[in-house]
């Protein structure tokens, strides 16, 4: 009788979920077809959901090697549809804030970029947690849909030169799927989940570069350098390896960005930027991560140069002009652009004052975002609806000196007892003192660049 020759299989079956739960649990590395099994397997069903909670809390807590948060990225990523986006003859690149108080840079920094000749097929979100989003705030203006299809956004695009939009069900479903159960077992403030989630979405629209804005600060979800960097270089590093040139700035976000909090008052602000009006900070802020996009598309041969032609475009009303036709081109009323008594107004506006003689030495970012949410401007519970006019405006900034009596904030509210049941949070977000404040951070506190360094 012959002998039974048992050959070994060329590849070793795949673990179970059991098993790749217990290797990120132990702290073993996932090969690259394991991570793509894992998310295969919980879009399938074959991976029960709290499988996926167990094995996230396991990456929660042991961490994710490089290999494994890219392999996760792209699996993520082609989890859903990747645009090509053929019919766009140019550099096509986008922006991506980690969010902020008052950052609503994404609304006048689309349209700009796109007049110097840029392609910004922008996918955002909404609001979370206390930061606001950019979709709840196009959705101010009256009759803008953030819901198109990918044609429809491709078309727009290709002839506006920008078009900003939610994620659709195609668009990375295994993110929405893992963000759901992220967001209720704890395991959000993970950095490389949160690298995984924010490119699956952003790479989906098929860009050829992407600036990243990385806060730092009270008013973000990363408090200090030190972590913001950690991600800034995670960010940069994945898009790097899955072929998308990333370059992230970290910007500060310790008060405020801007003097508006709240959707129709942050969409009122950008118009004034696009006008080339509006505070120093946030237009700023928008000229700086323009001017990294055309640098990375090669339109301009250094930064001077870049923020140049950018301020000449928002001096000349191009940009603002850029704005209109993407409001039009998505269904909203171009009319905003020139009267701005077309956004939505709260019925109700009360102003707080100063109580004393002295310098505004701090304006702190998260009490305000909390009255602000709790106005209405974002949402306590996820099928909450967000109220557009509600909302902040700053009539002070850090460093202004005032006399007891001078205006410091305006609440828009939908009643005046709502502006009432705010008034002591928002008036605690502002520090008087004596003497004026002895450093105020810069706006940019650094760069970092595909190979990972700052400069
Ligand atoms: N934004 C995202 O899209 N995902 C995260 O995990 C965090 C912020």
């Amino acid at each position: 009788m012959d002998p039974i020759v048992q050959k070994a299989p060329k590849t070793s079956p795949l673990p179970t979920p059991v098993q790749l739960i217990e290797k990120t649990r132990d702290g073993v590395e996932l090969k690259k077809d394991e991570v793509r099994a894992l998310v295969r397997g919980l879009l399938s069903g074959e991976l029960a959901d709290y499988q996926m909670s167990a094995w996230l809390m396991a990456a929660y807590l042991n961490g994710l090697s490089d290999a494994e948060m890219v392999a996760l990225t792209e699996a993520m990523l082609h989890s859903g549809e990747v645009l090509s986006m053929k019919s766009v003859r140019g550099a096509k690149i986008d922006k991506h804030s980690t969010g902020g108080v008052g950052d609503k840079v994404s609304l006048p920094l689309a349209p700009l970029v796109a007049a110097a000749g840029l392609f910004v097929p922008m996918i955002s979100g909404r609001g979370l947690g206390h930061t606001g989003g950019t979709l709840d705030k196009l959705e101010a203006i009256p009759g803008y849909n953030t819901q198109l299809d990918k044609a429809q956004f491709e078309k727009i695009v290709s002839k506006v030169g920008c078009a900003i939009i939610g994620q659709t069900p195609r668009i990375a479903p295994a993110d929405k799927k893992i963000y759901a159960l992220r967001d209720v077992t704890g395991t959000v403030a993970c950095r490389q989940l949160i690298v995984a989630s924010i490119l699956s979405k952003k790479l989906a629209a098929g860009l050829d570069g992407l600036v990243l804005d990385v806060k730092v600060g009270r008013g973000a979800f990363m408090v200090d350098k030190k972590s913001a960097t950690a991600l800034a270089r995670s960010l940069v590093e994945t898009s790097t390896a899955l072929g998308t040139p990333a370059t992230a700035l970290l910007t500060n976000m310790d008060t405020p960005l801007g003097v508006t909090i709240g959707n129709a008052l942050e969409v009122r602000e950008s118009i004034e930027i696009l006008k080339n009006e509006g505070p120093k900070d946030s237009r700023e802020l928008t000229l700086r991560l323009g001017a990294e996009m055309l640098l990375m598309a090669g339109l301009a041969p250094s930064r001077a140069a870049a923020e140049k032609k950018l301020r000449d475009l928002l001096a000349s009303g191009h940009a603002l002009e850029r704005f209109a036709r993407m409001v039009e081109a998505q269904g909203g009323d171009p009319r905003i652009v020139d009267d701005l008594n077309r956004l939505p107004k709260a019925p109700h506006r009360s102003v707080l004052f100063a109580q004393q003689k002295g310098y505004v030495v701090d304006i702190e970012p998260r009490g305000l975002a909390e009255a602000a949410l709790r106005l209405g401007a974002g949402r306590l519970r996820a099928e909450d609806r967000v109220e557009p006019s509600v909302g902040l405006e700053l009539l002070v900034r850090p460093g202004d000196e005032v006399e007891k009596g001078t205006p410091l904030a305006r609440i828009h509210a939908r009643s005046a007892s709502a502006a009432r049941a705010q008034a002591e949070l928002v008036r605690r977000s502002f520090s008087i003192a004596r003497r004026p404040p002895q450093n105020i951070t810069p706006l940019v506190l650094g760069t970092i660049t595909g190979k990972g360094r700052p400069s």
